[in-house]
């Protein structure tokens, strides 16, 4: 298509690109697909009687407020409830260090928003999330990929590029990371790693925005302490959601650290949509209140165990030799590995054609790299389908093995 109003778009438009994912998602609308691409959590996970009945409820004593504007920061009762929820975790938060947003995608948006100039350097996972990354890149950062192992970003490497590039002259913002079950690789940090990297931060003066959506998605063993809670000064952002422990439909989130940093964020919220919709904050309020969201959590974590050891299954009896994947003990994701020759994007034409689509996962890495990788989603489709996915899916990569 030309683009007829080129003249009238800003640089930093230009710089915007789409997601590659969102593009995935529309062919997977396709109703004889069957999609290993989205992040989508289980309709069978979202709590819909409760939620009528807590709706009419709301609407009956506090409709009023509920459809009003509300505060930019969030609602205060929500807001206490986020905050005794966040001492299991070792965090003595003050609702002034706590804002709601609208999804934590928002939240990303507005960091990139308050902390870069163009050419600033973000360190990121090299994969890390597609949507954290270009939300950075809108605002001209320039993304820095620091390799994962199987045990999440490698220290050693972090502190080796940050030097290099402040030799270089290069500003550096922020360190960004997804500690558990990270998106696209399934990894979790370790307690030492978390502690080597906030030591980092502090010895070359970065901040540091821990993503955590899939924290409390955990199927086993014991979770590692939120990199805030290790760190006293402030230094660290976190970003939580209700979206895969609740609804992604109600886009909320929030965010937690630095009073300083909120009230930036609040002000720079104010720009982009005035509040996060007072009707959905009440609506959650009123379902942690009631004590109904770890009664749902607890189940929508045995629905994504089951659906993970099912996936595992499916790959173990489907796959040719040569294939590796992750087994991640928490999170929405496998993550594949093909050999070397092989090219992920080819096979996701072949895929498609038999019906069954996943992410390249080079859209995950800075660097484009990455292109015998791909990302399996194994939380949204039941067993009959991720059989018969998993089963076309070897199919193609087999077919695409003997034509390489
Ligand atoms: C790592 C990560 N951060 C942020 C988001 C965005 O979440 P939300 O739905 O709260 O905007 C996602 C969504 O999949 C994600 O995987």
């Amino acid at each position: 298509m030309t683009e007829t109003f080129n003249r009238f778009y800003s640089d930093a438009s230009h710089l915007m690109k789409k997601s590659a994912i969102r593009e995935i998602l529309k062919l997977t609308q396709r109703p004889d697909m069957i999609s290993f691409a989205g992040g989508l959590p289980s309709p069978d996970s979202f709590p819909i009687e409760d939620l009528k009945k807590i709706t009419s409820e709301m609407m009956d004593e506090e409709g009023k407020e509920a459809l009003q504007y509300g505060t930019t920061e969030g609602d205060l009762r929500l807001r206490t409830l986020l905050a005794e929820r966040h001492r299991k975790d070792g965090l003595n938060l003050s609702p002034a260090s706590i804002m709601i947003t609208t999804g934590s995608q928002q939240a990303l948006d507005l960091c990139g928003k308050i902390f870069i100039n163009r050419g600033d350097v973000v360190l990121c996972g090299l994969p890390s999330y597609l949507g954290g990354l270009n939300a950075f890149s809108n605002y001209g950062a320039k993304l820095k990929g620091i390799p994962l192992d199987d045990q999440g970003m490698r220290p050693d490497l972090l502190e080796k590029t940050i030097v290099s590039l402040k030799n270089d002259g290069s500003i550096i913002k922020f360190i960004y990371i997804i500690p558990d079950f990270q998106n696209p690789t399934g990894v979790t940090l370790p307690l030492s790693r978390r502690l080597e990297i906030i030591r980092i931060a502090e010895r070359h003066d970065l901040i540091i925005v821990e993503d955590s959506p899939y924290r409390d998605v955990r199927f086993e063993g014991t979770p590692e302490p939120m990199m805030s809670s290790l760190e006293t000064h402030g230094r660290v952002l976190t970003l939580n959601t209700f979206s895969k422990i609740l609804a992604p439909g109600f886009r909320l989130a929030w965010v937690t650290g630095h009073p300083e940093i909120i009230d930036k964020l609040v002000t720079s919220k104010q720009a982009a949509d005035l509040c996060t919709p007072p009707f959905v904050q009440r609506i959650v309020a009123r379902y942690i209140e009631k004590g109904l969201l770890d009664v749902n959590l607890k189940k929508t974590v045995d629905l994504y165990r089951n659906r993970r050891d099912y996936m595992l299954r499916c790959f173990r009896e489907y796959m040719p030799d040569g294939i590796k994947w992750t087994e991640p003990s928490g999170g929405l994701f496998l993550f594949v590995t093909l050999p070397p020759s092989m090219d992920a994007a080819r096979l996701l034409e072949k895929a498609i054609q038999k019906k069954v689509a996943f992410v390249c996962g080079s859209v995950f890495y800075c660097n484009n790299e990455g292109h015998n990788t791909m990302r399996i989603n194994f939380s949204f489709t039941g067993e009959k389908d991720t059989c018969e996915g998993v089963r076309r899916l070897a199919e193609a990569i087999r077919e695409e093995m003997a034509s390489a």
